[in-house]
C-alpha cells in the first residue's frame, strides 16, 4: 500500500517529493530510503528506543487480539464517524505501535490509513498485519508528509508535537488524541506497590492541560471499563505498559488478578 502514498510523503532531511526507484524512494537532493520487504520505509535508521523492544510489542498484540481495547475502538470509530466528514478521508496514526488501531477503526469505512512510529519493529509487525494500510518509521518531530494531508490525526497514549500536528492536518481535520486517567490498569499499579516510581499515576492532569493549551477541544469523551482477563493477559499488560516501566513483572503475583479497568480519556479537537 505504500505506492498509494508516495505523492503525500516529503524528505525528511529536505522536505524534497519523492520518487520510485525500484526498490527506494529518492528526493531530488538524493536523499534515499529502502522500501523493506515488508513494504514499510525506515525514516529514521539507527533510532532506538530501549523500552520498546520487538518483545514489548509482542505482548501488546497479544493483548490488543484478546479484545482489551475494543471497546476503545468502538469509541473512536463512533467518534470518527461523527466529527469526519470527508467522504474517503487519510487517517494518520501517529505513533501507531503495531497499527492495532490505524487498522481497526470504522472497519467498513473506505480510508487511506497511514501509520508511522519510532520504532522499526513496531512498523515491521504493523505493515505485515495490515496490507492495505501504509506504515513508516519516523520522528512525530519531523513527520515525512506534506502538509495539509490528513482529515484525522490518531495521537493514541502516544506524545504530541502540534506545531507539526497542525501541519500535516488538512483544514478542518480533526485530532484525536487518547490519554490515560487515574484508574488506569489500577488493579496492575496495585500489584506493582512498592516497585512502582509513581503510586498514583499523576499524568492525566498536564496532557489535559497541554490538549488545552494546543487545540481547540470540541468534545471530551471519558472511556472507562472494567474486563475479566487471564492472567496470561494480564502478564501481556504488565509487560507492555510504560506504567510499570522500570518493574521486575517476573516478582508480580499474577495469578489472582482477574480483572483489569480501562480509564482514559478522548480529547476532539482542532489544532490552534
Ligand atoms: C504507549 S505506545 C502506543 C502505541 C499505539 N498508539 C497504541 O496505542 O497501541 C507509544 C508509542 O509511541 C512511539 N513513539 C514514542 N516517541 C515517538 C516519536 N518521537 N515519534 C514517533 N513515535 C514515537 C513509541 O515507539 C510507541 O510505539
Ligand atoms: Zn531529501
Amino acid at each position: 500500500m505504500l505506492s498509494a502514498i508516495v505523492p503525500l510523503l516529503r524528505c525528511p532531511l529536505c522536505g524534497g517529493a519523492f520518487s520510485r526507484q525500484a526498490g527506494s524512494l529518492v528526493c531530488p537532493n538524493r536523499h534515499t530510503y529502502d522500501i523493506a520487504r515488508q513494504g514499510y520505509v525506515n525514516f529514521v535508521p539507527g533510532k532506538r528506543d530501549p523500552f520498546y523492544t520487538k518483545a514489548l510489542f509482542e505482548s501488546r498484540a497479544k493483548v490488543f487480539e484478546a479484545g482489551v481495547y475494543a471497546p476503545v475502538v468502538q469509541r473512536l470509530g463512533h467518534a470518527i464517524d461523527r466529527f469526519v466528514t470527508a467522504p474517503a478521508p487519510v487517517l494518520l496514526d501517529a505513533g501507531c505501535g503495531e497499527g492495532y488501531y490505524t487498522r481497526s477503526v470504522c472497519p467498513d469505512r473506505a480510508m487511506t490509513r497511514i501509520g508511522f512510529d519510532l520504532s522499526k519493529d513496531a512498523v515491521r509487525l504493523a505493515a505485515r498485519s495490515a496490507p492495505d494500510a501504509a506504515f513508516f518509521a519516523a520522528d512525530l518531530a519531523r513527520i515525512p508528509l506534506q502538509g495539509g494531508v490528513a482529515d484525522v490525526l490518531l495521537d493514541i497514549f502516544t506524545p504530541a508535537n502540534y506545531a507539526e500536528f497542525a501541519r500535516v492536518l488538512a483544514p478542518g481535520g480533526v485530532i484525536m488524541k487518547l490519554a490515560p486517567r487515574s484508574g488506569y490498569l489500577r488493579e496492575l499499579r496495585a500489584l506493582a506497590g512498592d516497585q512502582l516510581r509513581h503510586r498514583d499515576y499523576g499524568g492525566g492532569d498536564d496532557v489535559s492541560r497541554w490538549a488545552h493549551e494546543k487545540m481547540n477541544v470540541v468534545a471530551e469523551e471519558a472511556i472507562a471499563y472494567t474486563l475479566r482477563v487471564t492472567p496470561e493477559i494480564a502478564a501481556h499488560l504488565a509487560r507492555m505498559t510504560p506504567m510499570l516501566a522500570g518493574v521486575d513483572v517476573g516478582r508480580l503475583d499474577l495469578s489472582a488478578l482477574r480483572e483489569i479497568t480501562i480509564d482514559e480519556t478522548l480529547y476532539i479537537g482542532t489544532v490552534k
